[in-house]
């Protein structure tokens, strides 16, 4: 296993369409899987999308502790509650409600920076799994969130791309003191997105 380099914003890679994983039980998809991982683990995010390890491949890797779930208290199957790791591969996303809801998001690609991005609310989704067989869930509020953030990445999207409010964007310290602190922006204090 290797920890790898993460790609920064503007490296093409990140801005490509990436390509779709030929076959999910590949020994060497198991491998990067495996080297994902052990970079995340070791940076401390969220999630990880191929891409952002210079990998142009249609797959992301992605937990949401307890500690970050909308609804810590529900159970795992739950859309808005605590996922265990997981990996997606040629992941689909089908939006089940077209109402948008603002939260903070940061990106291990765009270091330093958070920002305040609009996300669909709730929405299904559907991958591979590594060794084959097929995933499905429902997701909602932050869950959905990373999901949205993660496979964008696949697109060439990066989160400032989603931001309708640009005034909005600024150094974490900076928008977790004055973002956070805005009464009707108590949602933001749980920062999202793979750079944790
Ligand atoms: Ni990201």
């Amino acid at each position: 296993m290797a920890i790898l380099k993460i790609a920064r914003m503007g490296h093409p890679v990140l801005r490509r369409r990436a390509d779709p994983v030929p076959d999910a039980a590949a020994p060497e998809v198991a491998r990067l899987i495996a080297d994902m991982r052990e970079t995340l683990a070791d940076i401390g995010g969220i999630g990880l999308a191929a891409p952002q390890v210079h990998v142009p491949l249609r797959l992301v890797i992605f937990s949401v502790p307890a500690a970050r779930a909308g609804d810590p208290e529900a159970g795992e199957g739950a859309p808005d509650g605590p996922v265990p790791f997981t990996v997606l591969i040629n992941p689909e996303i089908e939006v089940l409600d077209d109402r948008s809801e603002v939260g903070l998001e940061s990106c291990l690609s765009v270091p330093g920076l958070a920002g305040m991005v609009p996300r669909f609310r709730r929405l299904r989704y559907r991958a591979e799994v590594p060794g084959g067989g097929l995933l499905e869930r429902e997701a909602a509020g932050f869950h959905a969130r990373v999901i949205q953030h993660e496979c964008d990445h696949l697109d060439g999207v990066l989160y400032p791309m989603r931001m309708t409010d640009l005034s909005l964007l600024g150094f974490t310290e900076e928008m977790a003191r004055w973002i956070s602190a805005a009464p009707n922006r108590a949602r933001a204090t749980t920062a999202v997105g793979d750079g944790g």
